[in-house]
């Protein structure tokens, strides 16, 4: 890691919000776990994220590794297209309201697509999670869900975060326009790849197209590479590996303001150990 000095706030009162790139596998998860002490050092965040989607050996999020996540400080975690992969994580979602799963599900799916956490002295901010339909599987609409969602977030709360796990860069930027001025930010994940467009739209929404993930960059995605290079190649199937070796966490820094609900500052990152 850096020894760069800590992050200036915006202002006093501003809510600071820390948001990891997908936690892949057991690399992810301990890296994560061992470094967060020293990234709360330097940035100082009120909250902390983490879409967790990959958590669990690549796929998915386990009630176990779930727990351990929310154990090392982490406060709020998002899903994915993978959250149903491993077994128990239904009535977990039921029974632990800050891990959430994409809202565009259908409304039968256990578990809930947004959650209001307050810090100690600060702000309330709402998170809400969200996926994408463009090669991705059929859901329903996540622009339409998110207005259904606010209307009722919007209650609580003026700062909302917004994670849009989701697959085409358009739309990505379209979700971050459209809620731009009404959500503090909208932040990308899936894909893994941490893009370099970090910034405060016209009406003071933070966007990022990806935020990144948070496991082993020597990968194909968090992957072994030789086993994806064979699919690739041989256009067969092959097992589905986690790559080993020196994990990195992305994410971002948002600095939101509890008045207007706009986002001050975004900020990416990239710490290796
Ligand atoms: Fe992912
Ligand atoms: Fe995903």
């Amino acid at each position: 890691m850096s020894s760069a000095a800590a992050l200036d706030r915006p202002s006093g009162q501003s809510v600071r919000v820390l948001f990891f790139g997908d936690v892949f596998a057991r690399p992810g998860r301990v890296f994560l776990a061992e470094n967060l002490p020293r990234l709360r050092e330097r940035y100082a965040p009120d909250l902390v994220a983490a879409n967790a989607e990959n958590a669990s050996g690549g796929l998915g999020l386990a009630p176990r590794e779930a727990r351990a996540l929310l154990e090392a400080g982490v406060d709020v975690l998002t899903t994915g297209n993978h959250v149903w992969r491993q077994r128990g994580i239904g009535p977990f979602l039921d029974e632990n309201p800050r891990v959430l799963r994409p809202a565009n599900y259908p409304p039968t799916a256990p578990g809930s697509g947004s959650v209001v956490v307050r810090a100690a002295g600060r702000a309330p901010v709402a998170f809400l999670n969200l996926e994408g339909r463009i090669f991705m599987s059929p859901l329903d609409d996540p622009f339409r869900t998110a207005d259904e969602h606010l209307e009722r977030l919007a209650q609580e709360t003026k700062v909302i975060v917004v994670d849009f796990h989701a697959e085409a860069t358009s739309e990505k930027a379209a979700m971050g326009h459209y809620l731009d001025g009404r959500v503090g930010a909208v932040i990308g994940t899936h894909t893994h790849v941490q893009t370099a467009d970090a910034r405060v739209l016209a009406r003071g929404t933070g966007f990022i197209t990806d935020i990144g993930m948070t496991g082993v960059e020597d990968s194909i995605i968090g992957l072994d590479q030789a086993g994806i290079i064979e699919r690739f190649i041989r256009g067969r199937p092959t097992p589905f590996r986690p790559a080993k070796g020196e994990a990195v966490a992305m994410g971002v820094v948002l600095d939101l303001d509890p008045e207007s609900g706009r986002c001050l500052n975004i900020e990416s990152f990239r710490h290796r150990g």
